[in-house]
């Protein structure tokens, strides 16, 4: 028999403990996202040339889709009674998605964005692991942002591809 408790999962006062460590991996998660946004309205906005502009309209497009998983984190965040934290315990760590030397090294930016993809999908795999069987509401929702991360990296392996083809990447 279940007890009360147990019942009332993530949210009870005996998981108080484990509760505010899913809310500071979802913190993490926020961060990822936020950062996301602004490395690629950079990388969206910089690049010259014909060839960049594929890469342009894509990161466009995920601009949106990054910054909705930033205010589903923030509000999942709310909902473990946890903070959403204000913009001073901002850091950033997305060296590899700084601008190029040359605004037509188109190949700098689409490894920068598997990289940052690829980041996003070790943490939420890390969170979908710490919420099974703990918390299956915000597993539920990681698992579907995974989902967008895993389509964002598999569409910018893809135009890597045709770099490496061409022997330019
Ligand atoms: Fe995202
Ligand atoms: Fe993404």
């Amino acid at each position: 028999m279940p007890t009360r408790a147990s019942s009332s999962g993530i949210l009870s006062e005996e998981k108080a403990s484990e509760r505010e460590e899913l809310v500071e991996l979802l913190k993490k998660a926020y961060w990822m996202e936020i950062e996301t946004v602004m490395s690629y309205i950079a990388n969206s906005i910089n690049p010259d040339g014909v060839r960049a502009q594929e890469i342009i309209e894509s990161l466009q497009e995920d601009i949106e889709e990054e910054l909705g998983h930033a205010k589903q984190f923030a509000a999942r965040i709310k909902e473990l009674y946890g903070v959403v934290p204000g913009s001073l315990e901002f850091a950033a760590v997305q060296s590899y998605l700084q601008p190029p030397e040359h605004q037509t090294d188109i190949v700098h930016v689409i490894k920068g964005v598997i990289e940052a993809e690829t980041g996003a999908i070790e943490h939420y795999n890390r969170i979908i692991e710490f919420t099974d069987g703990r918390d299956f509401v915000t597993q539920d929702m990681v698992i579907a942002i995974l989902h967008d991360e895993e389509g964002h990296r598999r569409l910018f392996e893809g135009y890597l591809r045709e770099y490496e083809v061409e022997g330019l990447a």
